[in-house]
């Protein structure tokens, strides 16, 4: 019988050796030679060389628990099974064996009593739908009605539920077939619904076959492979009965050190939110810098940084005044250390960092909060309208480094709303007065009267418009260039965008392009223009008239020009790349392509 996470761990991949599985070792959270993605979100990163055909030396057969970082899932964090920070059981097939040997490895695992010993009726299982890029998985659907499973428990869904990857916006990827526990009270429904919480998705078999081509279509790959995901964090809790991740000895002993922190004893009721946050992002914050990344500016760093300052903040409102975050990560590593040595390794570098992330933070804390309380207190027709002005917010961060998340969050605890309109108006008067000095800058592509540039100018507008729409309105241009090929647009926003979120602005961008809309330009003074709802750079060409595109009524933007007349000629737009470009700064690189 399996019941720690230690004998699952172990008993997994001695499963899989027994099935001719060579063990690999968990790959870094940092991915080797992907700059797609900042952290490894799956076992199957390290391994794509591998899925796309070039020989493992260990064979074609292999297992591992990979560590995953996934910062996509963040606010749901604090939920019963939601984790930054969490270990991968898989299993892999490098054009070896394929669904029915998958399934059948997998049945036996869940349900042998030397193994997770689960009763067939506590699970539920989904299978792929089928759609135009790939039919219904019949297979996989027959090969759980042998092994007995009712119909009733066999959930068909679409690409959005049942497909993997690409992880990037191109690459390996295929249907996949999921298995369901049921953690509510006993006996499970006789009729399995995936959207019912309760049904807690354990272990994903994905069955690699397409290869995801930048135009989105799916082209067969030249093997198939299988990539296995089972959450170890999810089958402990389940191995012990429990109906959340946080109840076993992987949490455990951190929410005990945490309650020493408090001075308090707890009284056995269900942990809050922020206690969950506090365990789950340092847990991740120590996995992260043991792959050797520092809290920074950019990129990974910077996601870093907002973990460990997101867990400080949340010890904050449970009255930790004091330093805390090294203690907790002292019993993450005493938990990991001996199946994750680097952790052991990194113990004194780690505890030291984090006592400076904390320290540093803490003092913006305090002077940002000091400020915050004196400004609320100072402006009377603030407390009046219970609103915070953009500029006020602004100042608070640009003067005290005090970021704007927790601004709004403390202006919500005190009943005030943020003026995020004026925030960004305040901001981009800023960027675009301290590039006031740096000629050309923002300019890349303006002088350059050709057509193929004028289109990329107009669908560097619909690409603005689309992105607040699926992004929200916080996106806001901070670059930008055009070199009669391709566009490139720098915009704020904190997070790499998700697949999902790529897509869909492609779709709303082409949709325009369809619609064909007429462009038409105006000259206003900035406030008009303000007024009507344009956006763009203000800056230094405050108090003069400047131009307003209108792109039918879709968008409506302060720019220099030139533009294409209508878009209905622009052609296909296609998202090639999306990146970091500096600290909250993303970057998109784009073209049109012509039938
Ligand atoms: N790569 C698959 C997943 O992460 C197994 O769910």
């Amino acid at each position: 019988m399996i019941t720690t996470a230690a004998e699952l761990r172990a008993k997994f991949l001695e499963f899989f050796k027994s099935k001719n599985h060579a063990v690999i070792r968990s790959a870094s959270l940092v991915p080797d030679n992907d700059p797609t993605v900042l952290f490894t979100t799956a076992g199957m990163h390290p391994l794509v060389p591998y899925l796309l055909g070039e020989k493992h030396p260990l064979g074609n057969r292999l297992t591992d628990v990979q560590k995953c970082i996934r910062t996509g899932d963040i606010d749901d964090v604090g939920d019963p099974v939601h984790l930054t920070f969490f270990e991968m059981l898989g299993n892999w097939s490098l054009g070896d064996y394929f669904k029915k040997e998958a399934i059948n490895f997998s049945f036996e695992f869940l349900t042998s009593p030397e193994y997770l010993n689960f009763p067939l009726e506590m699970l539920g299982f989904t299978v792929f739908a089928g759609d135009a890029d790939c039919p219904f998985d019949e297979e996989a659907y027959e090969e759980w009605r042998k092994h007995g499973v009712s119909e009733k428990r066999i959930a068909k869904l679409g690409k959005k539920d049942n497909w993997w990857g690409p992880a990037g916006l191109t690459g390996p990827c295929g249907p996949d077939t999921e298995f369901f526990y049921w953690t509510g009270p006993k006996p499970a429904p006789e009729v399995f619904d995936p959207s019912d919480k309760r049904w807690v998705e354990i272990w994903n078999n994905v069955f690699m076959q397409y290869f995801k081509k930048s135009d989105g279509t799916f082209e067969p790959l030249k093997q198939k492979n299988v990539d296995t995901g089972m959450g170890v964090e999810r089958v402990t809790a389940i191995l012990q009965g429990k109906d959340n991740c946080y109840e076993t000895e992987l949490f455990l002993p951190l929410f005990a050190k945490l309650d020493e922190i408090r001075g308090i004893t707890h009284d056995g009721s269900v942990r809050t939110a922020s206690e969950r946050i506090i365990v789950d992002h340092i847990r991740a914050a120590v996995f992260i810098m043991a792959d050797g990344v520092l809290p920074d500016k950019n990129g990974r760093e910077y996601v870093l940084r907002r973990i460990i300052r997101r867990a400080i903040r949340e010890g904050n409102k449970l009255g930790i005044t004091g330093d805390f975050t090294a203690q907790i990560a002292d019993v993450v590593i005493g938990i990991f250390g001996e199946a994750y040595p680097e952790l052991e390794n990194g113990k004194a570098n780690i505890e030291a960092e984090l006592t400076r992330e904390e320290d540093t933070f803490r003092r913006t804390l305090e002077r940002g909060t000091r400020e915050f309380d004196k400004m609320v207190a100072r402006v009377p027709e603030m407390v009046k309208n219970k609103v915070i002005s953009g500029r006020n917010a602004f100042n608070l961060y640009e003067t005290y480094g005090f970021p704007i998340e927790l601004t709004i969050e403390m202006a919500k605890e005190k009943g005030f709303s943020v003026d995020m309109k004026g925030y960004e108006e305040a901001r981009q008067k800023h960027i675009a007065d301290s590039q006031t000095a740096e000629k050309g800058q923002n300019k890349g592509g303006l002088a350059d009267h050709s057509e193929a540039s004028a289109e990329l100018h107009t669908a560097t507008h619909l690409l603005h418009k689309a992105l607040r729409m699926v992004l929200g309105d916080h996106v806001a241009q901070k670059g930008s260039n055009i070199d009669g090929v391709r566009l490139r647009f720098d915009f704020s926003h904190p997070d790499k965008m998700t697949p999902e979120q790529l897509a869909e602005v492609e779709k709303i961008v082409n949709d325009a392009i369809k619609a064909d809309y007429p462009v038409n330009c105006r000259e206003m003074s900035p406030d008009a223009a303000y007024a009507e709802g344009a956006i763009g750079l203000f800056g230094n060409k405050y108090g003069d008239v400047v131009k307003v595109y209108s792109i039918g009524d879709f968008s409506k933007e302060i720019c220099g020009g030139p533009h294409a007349t209508n878009t209905g000629k622009l052609g296909g737009f296609k998202i090639q790349k999306e990146e970091s470009s500096s600290r909250g700064v993303r970057r998109i690189k784009a073209v049109l392509v012509k039938e």
